[in-house]
């Protein structure tokens, strides 16, 4: 029985169930709330010891990915915050890039392509292995079932997107990363692996080397351990920590936050990616528009329908992300607008709804037909480059740890990631991790770790913490934005130091509540984006500084690693 303690919290749960089967039916039926809409008062109990080979934190490309290959003949529990299905992952549009077509493409202009967008910060030996080991992930990606787009004679379709200079990118449709997670999650089914569904991950276990995390489990009300000699973090990116984003609510940079609480090395945070074209549509949902519209012939035009950005660069359209996301900027500012515009009226219109009907239907949905109309689109966080510091294998400082995906810091995408290329690490990186980890042994268990201990603190008011986490979006898009300067990121850093330290007081000082774990995790993320940004005095890729605007490397040319004091 688990024991009962006076801890109230507000969380998203339905009230707690008895144990057995009841549970199960609640955790089946619940869904990922964001903070604001999590209205239920709960008492949390401490939990179970759960005892597995492998603990993999998230469930996109690369969680499930490892996970299949480890469950053969293997435990492996996969825990998840919200449903399986709801991550990253399942949100891109555009696809995997990979030279399928040594005809038309080759790996060294693959790799040329990498190296260029991300400004002189890739790990070219880095670049070269993922960029060869990738046709061979991706063959083993439809092996476990996925199905991607082809042309008439059979071929798999190859479409392009900015900065690449060959068409490459393997994709289904406009929603290839919905297909990934699809095939990916029948395969789960049909294997051995455990999925926690509802459990959100607090912290990591262990002392000099991980023995898994403590995790909440948001039905039960109860914080369980999950104990095991190595763990995957994959946990994605931190698109949340902006107040404009195309990342879904479950975007909180939990991952590098526990990795960075733990003391292993996280890296080049101020390196967050802006995606040049989401749906402008203030107040309304955030939509991708992908950047396949654009390497398919869509041209950014400003309201006048005049094209704008072969101005800024002689690729226009398709240069690279932070380029043309910083095109975009000085052309609102010049022009007063609050958004532009993609232009794809010259392209066959049922052409055009077959490549996409997924961004077809969303914006016909707003009244807007992309074969007739002009889309109106503006910038958003997209990708954080950065993450948690890992080597070739996927291996973090820390023993027992490992880290892939967009929560890894692998040295793929250097200052600013090229399109497409995430899924790809995403895969040929979890199979590496996996590669590895089968092959350690696992060490004895320590006789003791540390167990969750229930505060007996009043739940924070949820409006505080709705409020703390509103204000730290708004800090970063302000002042840590696509254009930065020196005073704004000194702002930032005061800002937000004093917002990390209120929201781990709060955490220490207070029940469990799930929208709290998640504004700590973003307070702290969104500091050392902060910290880094105002450390580096350069411009390059997805960092710039107008007090610093040129490329600096001879002082800058390195990773920004940051480890905290333990
Ligand atoms: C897109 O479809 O534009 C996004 C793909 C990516 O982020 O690489």
């Amino acid at each position: 029985m688990p024991l009962p303690v006076s801890t109230l919290a507000r969380i998203s749960a339905p009230p707690r169930p008895a144990t057995g089967s009841g549970a199960r039916a609640t955790l089946s039926k619940m869904r990922y709330y964001p903070a604001q809409r999590r209205p239920v008062l709960l008492i949390i109990f401490k939990g179970m010891d759960i005892q597995t080979d492998y603990l993999i934190v998230g469930s996109g490309l690369a969680g499930l990915f490892f996970a299949i290959e480890a469950a053969e003949g293997h435990s492996v529990a996969m825990v998840t915050k919200a449903e399986a299905a709801e991550s990253n992952t399942a949100y891109a549009q555009g696809g995997i890039a990979v030279v399928m077509d040594s005809a038309q493409d080759s790996f060294a202009q693959h790799v040329q392509d990498t190296l260029e967008s991300g400004a002189g910060l890739c790990h070219p030996e880095v670049v070269e292995l993922v960029v060869r080991e990738g046709p061979e992930a991706v063959a083993a990606l439809m092996d476990l079932g996925a199905r991607f787009s082809l042309e008439p004679s059979g071929e798999l379709s190859l479409g392009r997107e900015g900065g690449h200079s060959r068409a490459r990118v393997v994709h289904a449709a406009d929603a290839t990363g919905r297909e990934i997670s699809r095939a990916l999650l029948a395969a789960v089914a049909r294997g051995k692996l455990k999925i926690y569904e509802h459990h959100q991950a607090l912290e990591l276990l262990g002392e000099g080397r991980c023995w898994g995390a403590q995790v909440l489990d948001l039905a039960a009300a109860q914080v369980h351990r999950f104990i095991a000699p190595f763990t995957l973090l994959a946990t994605g990116g931190a698109g949340q920590a902006y107040l404009h984003t195309t990342n879904p609510a479950v975007t909180c940079g939990d991952g590098v936050a526990m990795a960075y609480r733990a003391g292993t090395a996280v890296g080049n945070l101020e390196f967050m990616q802006f995606h040049p074209t989401m749906f402008y549509q203030p107040g309304g949902s955030s939509f991708l528009i992908s950047e396949a519209l654009r390497g398919y012939g869509g041209v950014l035009v400003d309201r006048q329908g005049h094209p704008f950005a072969e101005r800024y660069h002689p690729r226009g359209s398709l240069a690279t992300r932070d380029v043309v996301a910083r095109a975009i900027v000085s052309q609102l500012r010049e022009s007063g607008d609050e958004c532009v515009f993609l232009d794809v009226r010259d392209q066959n219109p049922a052409e055009t709804r077959r490549r996409f009907p997924g961004i077809s239907a969303h914006c016909a949905g707003l009244g807007i037909d992309i074969t007739a109309d002009l889309i109106p689109v503006t910038p958003a966080a997209h990708y954080l480059c950065g993450g948690i510091k890992t080597d070739e294998w996927g291996q973090t400082e820390l023993p027992g740890l490992y880290a892939a995906g967009e929560a890894a810091l692998t040295g793929l995408h250097g200052a600013n990631r090229l399109a497409s290329n995430s899924l790809l690490e995403a895969l040929v990186f979890a199979r590496r991790a996996w590669n590895h980890a089968r092959q350690q042994a696992a060490p004895a268990r320590p006789a003791s770790l540390p167990q969750w201990r229930p505060l007996a603190g009043q739940a924070p008011l949820s409006g505080r913490v709705e409020s703390l986490r509103q204000q730290l979006r708004r800090c970063l898009w302000e002042e840590v934005g696509i254009v930065r300067t020196t005073v704004g990121l000194e702002r930032a850093c005061h800002t937000l130091d004093g917002l990390a330290e209120e929201s781990e007081g709060l955490y220490r000082h207070h029940s469990l509540d799930p929208a709290l774990v998640e504004l700590r995790n973003l307070a702290l993320v969104a500091q050392l984006i902060a910290h880094g940004a105002r450390r580096r005095q350069e411009s390059r890729g997805a960092h710039f500084n107008g007090d610093f605007p040129r490329r600096d490397d001879q002082n800058w040319q390195r990773d920004t690693l940051i480890r905290a004091a333990c």
